[in-house]
């Protein structure tokens, strides 16, 4: 048995019985920081060229970040050149801050600080392992040996920014693998790195807590996180960022319930891509923030662009179904949901809080379209068809004639197997009901009213027919009736004039019972009698013709 949970080990939660965050609301955004180009870059199977990350950090800019990851120059020369040319074009905005990752070993930091020569603002990233198993496995060392790793390399950090005083430094330490790491540990090594920087005195600092694997469920994670907030010395004086990666799936969640547990920051990648399962996606969670009402501080209207930008740097297709960026997020197929959603957005007007069943946000929002909002496959019923017509071309069907059309699309579906776009629909409404024989092609018609009702004269094809009754529909029934010998009854009728946008002014649907068979029909005329009558004609047809082709086929049988 290869497929055996004895393996494993449960994940050990911190014991806490003071927790506040649950009862916490986010109110505003946190500082982002985007690490797609260190990060995400790293964990990609064709690393970024120096013209894809030049356009990526183009878009990060553009989007509103002000503190970006772009590499780690001291482990990679390509890394080395994009950070120089970055500087050495003055391609950095002012206010933004590029932050660099090293480990905390003397002959990188050195190399860092040589790429990062001449830089206006930037952070110095500095990390060791801390975690219980990679002291134990990996490095072989106690903890005072791996406490003394990181405040050797805070005081180097320290050392270099002194002899380059023309930038504004900002310090960071990582905890790296923190989420394995003992939590009295990691405060002891976050207070010995900060006993060097000393945030107290002016130094901005950041410590970033890294989930560098998602070991636990997202309330853990918070834990721990408040239990580091109440721990730390110096708290007040510098922020706390979390950095976390998705292996369990909850990388947004994990976040965002850091940062009700007092996380200032947060770092994360655009759609998520990172070492295995990936980064915390940064457009989901500052979209989340977005959909509850909160400025998430970065412009995300255009995801088309970014979507675009980071599939071509990052050669990584975005999932259909990817949160806020994917083809289908905003699609209905479900015949309940697109009724639903057609109902309230018949009502919204721009300037309403959005309060729109199945679309947590505005699709326009992100620059997608209404129209991609109902579409049409077997599951959809007759609400997202007669929206769909209406939408597209001006045709409102009544109630029974969408119940009767739903059934022909549906059965369209299941033959294709698949989707049924709108032009489909239209041709399988023009071949149902809007089809007119030659035959039976009105070609004029002449009323003539009296106190005891309609005369009325038709002329369709080769036929000139007169008949009485009620009114126009009546009599012209009564003169088909004749004629034909057929007996008619009309069930529903319903006629309307038509808005802008097509040839013809009015539009008629009629439902028959030709000798007791239902028959259904619709018209497209310069007026709405003309439509009517042309809509009874063609229901006629229709079982006329069907019965003139049962009894040829007889007699030829
Ligand atoms: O995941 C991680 O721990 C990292 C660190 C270097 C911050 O990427
Ligand atoms: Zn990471």
């Amino acid at each position: 048995m290869g497929f055996d949970h004895r393996k494993y080990v449960a994940f050990q939660p911190v014991q806490k019985t003071d927790r506040r965050w649950p009862d916490q609301v986010i109110q505003h955004a946190p500082t982002w920081c985007a690490v797609d180009l260190r990060d995400g870059n790293q964990a990609l199977v064709k690393p970024m060229t120096v013209a894809q990350k030049q356009r990526l950090f183009d878009l990060l800019v553009k989007l509103g970040f002000k503190e970006i990851e772009i590499g780690f120059p001291a482990a990679s020369q390509p890394d080395f050149d994009f950070c120089r040319k970055l500087i050495e074009e003055d391609r950095v905005p002012d206010d933004v801050r590029i932050q660099v990752l090293t480990q905390a070993r003397p002959e990188l930091i050195a190399r860092t600080y040589e790429a990062l020569e001449g830089a206006r603002n930037a952070i110095v990233h500095v990390y060791n392992s801390t975690s219980t198993v990679q002291r134990e496995k990996v490095f072989r060392m106690d903890r005072e040996g791996i406490k003394e790793i990181a405040v050797n390399g805070a005081r180097i950090v320290k050392s270099y920014a002194e002899k380059q005083p023309g930038t504004n430094w900002t310090f960071q330490y990582s905890p790296e693998s923190f989420t394995g790491t003992e939590l009295d540990f990691a405060a002891e090594v976050i207070d010995a790195v900060n006993e060097v920087w000393r945030p107290d005195q002016g130094q901005p600092v950041i410590i970033n807590l890294p989930a560098t694997v998602e070991m636990a469920t997202p309330n853990v994670f918070a834990d721990q996180i408040e239990w580091i907030c109440d721990k730390v010395k110096y708290r007040e004086h510098f922020q706390i960022s979390v950095h976390t990666h998705n292996d369990r799936g909850c990388a947004v969640a994990a976040a965002e319930l850091a940062v009700m547990a007092g996380a200032d920051r947060v770092e994360g990648t655009l759609m998520g891509n990172g070492e295995r399962t990936g980064n915390m996606d940064l457009v989901t969670m500052a979209m989340n923030l977005y959909s509850q009402g909160i400025d998430p501080t970065l412009d995300l209207s255009g995801m088309a662009e970014i979507t675009d930008v980071v599939e071509a740097c990052t050669e990584i297709p975005t999932h259909p179904r990817h949160p806020y960026a994917g083809e289908l997020v905003f699609t209905a197929f479900s015949g309940s949901h697109q009724d639903a959603i057609r109902k309230c957005l018949s009502t919204y007007k721009e300037g309403d809080k959005w309060e729109i069943a199945y679309l947590p946000i505005d699709p326009r929002d992100l620059g997608r379209r209404y129209e991609e909002v109902v579409r049409i496959n077997s599951q959809s019923g007759k609400g997202g068809v007669a929206y769909v017509l209406e939408r597209d071309y001006n045709i409102a069907m009544p109630r029974w004639l969408q119940i009767e059309f739903s059934k022909v699309v549906q059965q369209a579906a299941e033959t294709e197997g698949g989707e049924v776009d709108s032009d489909t629909i239209h041709r399988l409404f023009e071949e149902k009901y809007l089809a007119v024989r030659p035959d039976w092609r009105l070609r004029t018609y002449d009323l003539h009213r009296t106190d005891e009702g309609v005369t009325a004269t038709v002329e369709f094809g080769e036929q000139r027919l007169s008949g009485e009754g009620l009114g126009a529909v009546e009599a012209v029934a009564a003169a088909v009736e004749q004629r034909f010998d057929v007996s008619l009854a009309v069930e529903a009728y319903e006629e309307f004039a038509l808005g802008e946008g097509t040839n013809a002014n009015a539009m008629a649907c009629i439902r028959i019972q030709v000798n007791g068979e239902p028959h259904s029909s619709a018209a497209l005329a310069e007026d709405t009698t003309s439509a009517t009558l042309q809509a009874l004609l063609s229901a006629v047809a229709h079982h006329v013709e069907a019965s003139q082709t049962s009894t040829s086929g007889t007699a030829t049988a």
